[in-house]
Order: structure tokens, then sequence, then C-alpha cells
């Protein structure tokens, strides 16, 4: 741990590790992790509900130009991967953008992605859990010809009283993770592989059908319908992070962290401009944008006939669950590198000697986002969701500028392509897509960050761990309590 010249509390990377264990066994975390369930992991965070609900929204702001909203999101992603793999490689330990922020920028912007990170992984449960249950309807539909009542499947913002089912899957998440990384873990490949797999079908049958007339006129929405899908779109690629997450349990991390997070990146960027193009390509711009369950309706539409649609509905609750599982998971283990360093009650680090899973913290974690679950609309915590990414990426992109700077011989298993430009497109991807979001989620956006500074000032200063050690510097005025 290193005070700076600047009286910035920060951690070094090597204090990191060695705290994390990330090099031994450590924190009563097992290592179970291979590449494979790396990756299974990953695309078990990113495919869900962007691809199955948003899709249509994203469809009717951008019309056919929706693949290049597509590519931006994905180019955005790309070179944040980047960043990702290289700090993953460099400092392979639990907590995500939020250790990264620590070891190079200082407390105080740790707790703020920190803080942020409850944005993309517990807002975004939130949000996933609504697109579950929406799905769920749409497979019921298709089973019994019955649907659960609005009141008890929308929240109040989406015509109902309370969103049931979006909480049950939640509840269920919590209950599969306090059981331990294992189970779940493979779980989560076989819900994995199983949606890769009805996304390839769907695309086999919407090419079946596919006019190249359905994609013009292309632009139909001009260049600020391809810039907001593209904000839209993003939410769809959220997860992919949340492999650096893991870095306590994952085998090898130094190689097989940034190798999965490539991986994913790249299958999940292939398979949605396919499902982009088939869609659109199989019944045309305006028949898939805002409709609800546009894949099923897709297939429905080409097979002329309600089973497949029911499939597709089968595996959009098989897939949105399985995101849920994984985006949970992550909440959990960045609460718990919070936790140990004081920033936020001890509560969260508790290790159950049992399971080898951090109970209480999972259990407050589905309790808490179970709430917006119920009651949020599905646009709200979308867009709370994608600005909070983008601007931690922001941040992480800044970090691996940081950290060539302070630590230039720290050993890396990746570096960056064509250092700088690739962090530097990359900040500004993100802002790109901030813009993108529109003024009423830059206001919403503004006031949680300003609560969090709050939480900082009044809490997670106070109690750290890095302040309540570090010493004043030696010809140095004393060290400030402050990141
Ligand atoms: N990328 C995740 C999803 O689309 C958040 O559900």
């Amino acid at each position: 741990m290193s005070p700076t010249p600047t009286g910035l509390r920060i951690k070094s990377p090597e204090s990191l590790i060695a705290e994390s264990g990330a090099d031994l066994e450590g924190h009563g975390l097992k290592r179970t992790m291979g590449l494979f369930q790396l990756v299974c992991f990953g695309v078990g965070a990113i495919v869900g509900t962007g691809i199955f609900v948003g899709l249509s929204d994203t469809v009717a702001e951008a019309g056919p130009a929706v693949i290049v909203s597509f590519v931006l999101a994905a180019v955005t992603c790309i070179f944040t991967a980047f960043s990702f793999a290289e700090l993953g490689g460099a400092i392979p330990v639990s907590g995500s953008s939020y250790s990264f922020a620590y070891a190079t920028l200082g407390e105080r912007i740790a707790f703020l992605v920190g803080w942020c990170l409850l944005l993309e992984y517990g807002v975004s449960v939130s949000a996933v859990a609504v697109g579950w249950s929406q799905y769920l309807n749409e497979l019921l539909d298709s089973l019994f010809g019955r649907q659960i009542p609005a009141a008890l499947s929308a929240g109040p913002g989406d015509g109902g009283v309370i969103n049931l089912p979006a909480v049950i899957v939640i509840l269920m998440a919590a209950t599969l993770l306090v059981r331990g990384i294992r189970e779940s873990a493979g779980a989560t490949a076989a819900m994995a592989v199983l949606k890769i797999g009805i996304l390839i079908a769907f695309c086999a049958i919407g090419f079946s059908a596919f006019q190249a007339d359905n994609l013009t006129p292309f632009m139909a929405e001009g260049v600020g319908g391809i810039t907001s899908g593209a904000s839209l779109a993003f939410f769809s690629y959220i997860g992919f992070d949340a492999i650096t997450t893991a870095g306590e349990e994952v085998k090898n991390p130094r190689r097989n962290i940034p190798v999965a997070i490539m991986i994913c990146i790249g299958v999940v960027t292939l398979l949605y401009c396919a499902v982009a193009v088939a869609a659109i390509g199989a019944l045309g711009a305006d028949e898939v944008g805002n409709k609800p369950a546009a894949l099923s309706l897709v297939v429905d539409q080409v097979t002329g006939s309600s089973v497949g649609g029911g499939i597709i509905a089968f595996g959009a609750v098989v897939a949105i669950a399985s995101v849920v599982l994984a985006v949970m998971y992550g909440q959990t283990r960045i609460l718990m590198s919070m936790s140990r360093d004081g920033l936020i009650p001890r509560t969260f680090e508790r290790v159950s000697p049992r399971t080898a899973t951090p109970v209480a913290n999972t259990w407050i974690v589905a309790t808490v986002f179970a709430i917006p679950a119920a009651f949020a609309s599905l646009d709200v915590v979308v867009n709370l969701t994608t600005i909070g990414t983008l601007a931690i990426m922001a941040v992480v992109n800044v970090a691996v500028v940081a950290l060539r700077r302070s630590h230039p011989e720290l050993r890396r298993s990746f570096r960056v392509p064509l250092y700088p430009l690739s962090p530097v497109l990359g900040i500004a991807m993100c802002l790109y897509l901030i813009w993108g979001t529109g003024w009423t989620t830059w206001v919403q956006f503004v006031v949680f960050v300003a609560v969090g500074a709050l939480v900082y000032a009044f809490y997670g200063r106070r109690n750290s761990r890095l302040g309540a050690v570090t010493p004043p510097t030696a010809g140095a005025a004393p060290v400030p309590r402050e990141g």
C-alpha cells in the first residue's frame, strides 16, 4: 500500500495481489474455474435481456442501421475489453474495475467506481429480472395460452402493481449462489451453451426467409437513431467484465482472464450482428421494432407455427436467468473487496466456512435489488445500468494509462494493442454512448454519484483500512485522509 506524493490513497498492485492470494490459495475462495468455465461464465453474464428483449427497442431507434449501432457498441466494448484484459492480467484479483481503480487512481475514485458498480451489477440484476418476467409470460402463453396478470408481473411504471416473477428469479439465483461456485458455474455453463444454441437456431430460421430489400432504406432513422441505438445496444454487451470479478476463483488467472474476455466479446459480437441481420432480413425493421418478444415473433411468422416461438421463449427464460445468476455473483464479489478495504461494513466480506461463499452478502444483494425489480420500469433500470457501466469503463481505460505510468515493470500477460490509442479511443467511445443515453438519465446518474460521494465522505473515508494504516510520509505533509 503506498501513499503517493500527491496524498492519494493508492493500493499497490503487489499488495492487492498478495492480499487476495492471487498466486496462492486465499480468503477461503477455491480456485475451481478453468478457461471453458470462465468463458461460459462470461457468456452467461452477457447474453440475456439485451438481445432477447432489448433488440426490438434498438431496432425501433436505429432501423436497419441497428447493425451499425451494434458494431459501435461492440467497438466500445473491444477497446475497453483490451483495457480490462491488460488490467485483469496484471492484477488478477476479485473486484474488477474497483480494484483496478484502487491500484491506479486512488481510493476516492475506487469508491465511486464501486458505487457505480451497484448500477452495473445490482441494478442490472433488477433490469434483467424484469426482462425475464416478460419472457416467462411469453412462454406461459405459448404453453398454456395464459399469462400471469399484468398486476402481478409488471411494476407500476410498466402498467402493473408488483413484478413477482422478477423477485422470484432473483431469490432463486441467490439460493444457487450461496450453495457454492462449483454448482453455480456448472449450471451457468449448461445455460451458456443452450443460449448460444438457441440464438444460432434463430439465425438459421431468420436467414431462411432473408430478403435484402428489408434492409433498405438502411439509415431510415439517421445518425441520431444510430447513436441512441448504440447506447441501447450497449446494454446487451454488459457483463464481459464480470470475468475479472472472479479473479480469485480462476485457475491460472494471468492467462485465463484476458483470453476469456477476448473470446467472449468476439463470440457475442458475431452472434448479435447475425441475430439483428436475421431478424430484420426476415421481417423488416417495422415488424421487429418495439414488439414484445420480437425473436419469438420472427420465428412464428417465418415458420407459420407458434412452436418455434415457444422454444425461443423457453431459451430466453433460461438465458436470462443465467444472467441474473452471473451478475449477482459479480456484485457479491465486488462488495467483498470493498468490505475487505473497510469502505463498506464487514458483513459483506464474511465467507461461510461450510459453503465457502459469502452468504449474508448474497442475501443482502438479493433483497435490496429485488425492490427495483418489483417496482421499477424496465427503461429506467436499463438506462441507469448502461450509464453507470459506461462511466466505469471510461475510468478503466484511464486506469490502463495510469498503471503503465506508475508500474511500467509490472508483469502483464496481455498488453493493449496500439497503446495509448486504444484506451483513448475507449474513453471517447464511452463518452459518445453516454451522450446517447439522454439527459433524463444523465440527471439521475449525477444524483446517484453525488449520494455515493456523501457515503464515501461519511463512512468509507473514515473506516478505510488503507487510511488507518497509511503512515505519514517522511519529508512530506501528513498523508491526507482522502483518496
Ligand atoms: N448484457 C446483459 C443482458 O443483456 C446485461 O441481459
